[in-house]
């Protein structure tokens, strides 16, 4: 039977247990996205915390995107070296680490070479291939930094999990009129990458399960993309969706909520999936893993609140983490948790 604390590896990548840090925007970045001493502080405590897997926040790979104050960009060859920084942080203390590569919104560049946003329905066969040229990129540089792999971000409403909504692609040529059509710039993407990288370096990607809006993606719209991205050969797939850190969630009470769609995933593909959303107790990780069939779990807020809540439930200290999930990390500088900062003032 499988457990949490397996070491287990996904495609050459080894990591010393199931859990994985979700992607997290820490608002610490320094001026142009840079790389500071306290993000890196962060990492590190994260990978002495025991997290097998670690996902950066949200990083935009594209140089016209548009900007999330503090988040952490990779858009040259000038951002390796403070990349470089973040990946031999964690490599030391034995985690792995995968770049969360992400666009805002649809910005492509302009023949000035600056750009600007454009609707996905606008979007010219020339932008789509800047797109995926600019996701290839960001690869190549993510493997000269030390990443062991990339994970694109197509969920929660950010760029290109416009792409695969109806709500926004109402395109009527091949990147839309179906799922299959607005899925195909995903596995453009994904095919891409594995050009420009190593065999060694991972392909993951967290994509919404649902949009949970009227109008919007649909559990079988992703089910479809997945397929998809399955056969192209993807190496895992984290399930999220919109209304992603939820409230009225702790240990026992509406814990895992994408789960039902995770597990309608995998009933589906090969390809190892990572659940994220609401996970607090290691009585509801173990029942997912090890009798419900789902690969990976991955947790944001029970760790903003407790950086070392998997060395604590490895020590055998298996109380469900103390994360609320008020959400008041989202507004909080440097995105901190209450709970926390009023420990450290007591
Ligand atoms: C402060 C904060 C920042 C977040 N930043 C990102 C991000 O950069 N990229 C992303 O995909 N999800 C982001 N999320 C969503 C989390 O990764 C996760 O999907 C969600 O919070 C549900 O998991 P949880 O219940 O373990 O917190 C963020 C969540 C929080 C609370």
């Amino acid at each position: 039977m499988k457990t949490i604390f397996d070491s287990t590896i996904i495609r050459s990548v080894s990591l010393k247990n199931r859990i994985f840090r979700s992607a997290t925007w820490m608002g610490m970045a320094g001026a142009n996205g840079c790389v500071t001493d306290a993000i890196v502080d962060v990492y590190r405590e994260y990978a002495r915390g025991q997290v097998g897997g670690i996902i950066t926040g949200f990083t935009s790979v594209s140089p016209c995107d548009g900007e999330l104050p503090g988040a952490m960009r990779f858009t040259g060859d000038e951002h390796i070296s403070g990349h470089r920084r973040i990946t031999e942080a964690i490599h030391a203390e034995g985690s792995r680490v995968f770049l969360q590569a992400a666009m805002l919104d649809t910005y492509v560049p302009d023949a000035s070479g600056h750009g600007g946003l454009k609707i996905v329905n606008d979007l010219t066969h020339d932008d789509m291939r800047s797109i995926v040229d600019t996701y290839a990129n960001a690869a190549a540089r993510a493997e000269k930094a030390g990443y062991d792999g990339l994970q694109i971000h197509a969920a929660h409403f950010f760029g290109l999990s416009r792409c695969i909504s109806p709500l926004y692609n109402q395109r009527q040529d091949e990147y839309g009129g179906s799922a299959e059509g607005r899925g195909r710039i995903l596995v453009e993407i994904h095919d891409a990458i594995r050009q420009s990288v190593g065999k060694h370096f991972a392909v993951i990607i967290k994509i919404n399960c649902s949009d949970f809006i009227e109008g919007g993606l649909t559990e079988r719209d992703f089910l479809v993309v997945c397929e998809m991205l399955s056969h192209a050969g993807i190496d895992a797939i984290e399930v999220s969706g919109n209304y992603t850190s939820r409230t009225n969630v702790r240990a026992g009470v509406g814990e895992a909520y994408f789960k039902e769609a995770a597990l309608r995933l995998k009933s589906r593909v090969p390809t190892p999936v990572i659940l994220v959303g609401g996970l607090r107790s290691i009585e509801t990780i173990n029942g997912l893993i090890g009798e419900e069939g789902i690969d990976y779990v991955s947790l944001s807020r029970p760790l903003i609140c407790e950086p070392n809540l998997v060395a604590r439930w490895l020590a055998g200290d298996t109380r469900p983490s103390r994360c609320v999930s008020c959400n008041s990390c989202y507004h909080t500088p440097n995105h901190q948790c209450v709970t926390r900062l009023h420990d450290k003032d007591a």
